[in-house]
């Protein structure tokens, strides 16, 4: 018998002792569990199966992040599936973007567009460069707009610091703007040294009197940075419509409260609607009133659900003269991300680009103002094909929040709203943003945005014309109910040019 040193049989007697001490402490811990579960009324599970029942909650939980490696398929998952995260992902670390063996997409569902290539495309060397594009050409500084694909609008305080400059750094790389979103400018945005666009929220954070008022001085301010370009008067988001912004109060830091103008640690949630802005008249005067302040492109951001106030829009434009026009209108599709919003709204209110960007390209078209009225579009244009599509359908300009968060690393937590988002981008906990370094993001975002432009050219060349502006609804079509496609321009044919007499359309 091989006898033990003194020291290892005295180890040996402690572990034993202190793993029956455990084992003793978890089975007393269940037993408390137990006792407590049955005890209360309030949850029926943790009632009838006491214990074992708060493993739902834990799996419930745990499912939100595993689901996604173990079961769910590459089409499968909302907002955005496996197979359009990874493809920008790809574009981002600017890998090889091809895949093998054939495609994962259900090509004869309903509502799915096909490009009709043509038999002879452009070849490369006939392509032409998309030139820049002028936004507001009565205005005293237009802006000659360089990219298709922009960045859409996420506040400072919806993103953190990193992130924000992380995007405009990446921006100022390949030249594409950056909308600040409501949450007013930060030394962020403006060190990154991307052209912005200052959005003008319910709340006019950052352009606000102490009353909360907009205040002229302060826009005049803004419109100082040269690095500031338009301007957007946000009506309504497609994730929320008729709802303002929402900032929980654990996301409102000093520098957030001091940026927007407003107290640190209590919500920042804004009005559902700029209070002096009831009408389209308002909303003209508006636009007016901060283009003659600022000198600069003034737009409006909006998700259409009712559509007869463009028209009445419209009218109201002709009645004044076309220079009185907004100089673009950002339509956001239903489907639209939030930092925050309620889910009915998210759910089921406004409408989805899909339907919504070919009627409001043909409303201005009727009336003629198709080419004074730059139209910019966001709302899960995350790819080339439907940036592409967007081309089609009568879009001017593209933007995305989510597809540059994803090249920003977000892995779709849906965090947005707690503070906690495990990639540092949606979060002011700087243990999680030490994670995200600005400098190397940048240039993810860059290639992001680089990579898609380039894709989508490559579908004009398919569709055989020589860049993406030149793609118009007969290069797209949209597969029916029965599994058969149909020509873009058939299911949405430009409507006729309203004449005009006087000052009136007819
Ligand atoms: C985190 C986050 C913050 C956002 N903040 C704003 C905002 O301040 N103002 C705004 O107009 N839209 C905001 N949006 C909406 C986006 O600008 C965009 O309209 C919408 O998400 C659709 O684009 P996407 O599908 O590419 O994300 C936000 C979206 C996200 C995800």
């Amino acid at each position: 018998m091989v006898m033990l040193p003194d020291w290892v049989a005295n180890g040996l007697e402690i572990l034993a002792t202190l793993f029956v001490f455990v084992i003793g402490l978890a089975v007393l811990a269940v037993l408390f569990i137990y006792i407590v579960d049955k005890v209360q009324n309030k949850d029926a599970i943790r009632h009838n199966f006491p214990v074992l029942g708060r493993f739902r909650y834990l799996f419930q939980h745990l499912g939100e992040f595993f689901r996604q490696y173990f079961f769910a398929m590459d089409r499968e998952e909302m907002p955005f599936n496996r197979a359009e995260r990874e493809w920008v992902y790809r574009a981002a670390r600017n890998k090889d973007n091809t895949v093998a063996f054939g495609s994962t997409k259900a090509l004869t569902s309903p509502g799915t567009f096909i490009f009709v290539n043509c038999p002879f495309p452009k070849l490369e060397k006939d392509a032409a460069c998309t030139l820049p594009m002028k936004i507001g050409p009565y205005c005293k500084v237009p802006y000659q707009a360089p990219s298709i694909f922009n960045i859409s609008g996420m506040s400072f305080g919806a993103l953190s610091g990193p992130a924000v400059l992380a995007l405009s750094k990446g921006a100022k790389m390949v030249g594409c703007w950056m909308n600040t979103g409501e949450g007013g400018l930060s030394s962020y945005h403006l060190e990154g040294g991307a052209d912005l666009v200052f959005q003008i929220g319910t709340a006019k954070y950052g352009v606000r009197d102490a009353q909360g008022n907009l205040s002229d001085e302060k826009l005049r301010e803004v419109a100082a940075h040269e690095r500031v370009k338009m301007f957007e008067i946000k009506l309504s988001q497609g994730a929320k419509p008729g709802k303002g912004g929402i900032l929980p109060a654990s996301k409102v830091t000093k520098e957030i409260a001091e940026i927007r103008g407003i107290q640190a640690g209590k919500p920042s949630i804004s009005a559902n609607r700029h209070p002096e802005i009831d009408t389209v008249k308002d909303l003209l005067d508006a636009i007016a009133h901060i283009r003659d302040v600022t000198g600069k492109p003034v737009g409006f951001k909006c998700v259409v659900g009712a559509y007869g106030w463009l028209e009445q829009l419209c009218d109201e434009i002709h009645a004044r003269g076309v220079e009185s026009a907004p100089d673009f209108i950002t339509i956001d599709g239903g489907d639209g991300g939030t930092g925050a919003a309620p889910m009915p709204l998210m759910d089921n209110v406004g409408l989805v680009l899909k339907e919504s960007l070919p009627m409001v390209s043909d409303i201005l078209h009727k009336y003629g103002l198709r080419d004074r009225i730059r139209l910019v579009v966001s709302g899960k244009m995350v790819t080339p094909s439907e940036v592409a599509w967007a081309l089609c359908s009568g879009a001017d300009f593209v933007c995305s929040a989510r597809g540059f968060m994803f090249s920003l690393g977000c892995i779709q937590a849906m965090k947005c709203n707690k503070n906690t988002c495990p990639t540092g981008i949606t979060t002011h906990d700087p243990r999680l943003q030490a994670g995200l370094n600005p400098e190397d993001k940048a240039v993810k975002v860059a290639y992001y945005c680089k990579n898609i432009t380039h894709e989508v050219e490559v579908i004009a060349h398919s569709c055989g014309v020589s860049e993406p502006r030149s793609l118009r609804r007969y290069h797209v079509r949209v597969v029916q109910n029965t599994g058969h496609s149909v020509p873009m321009d058939e299911l949405y044919p430009r409507p006729g040019v309203l004449k005009k007499k006087g000052k009136k359309i007819i």
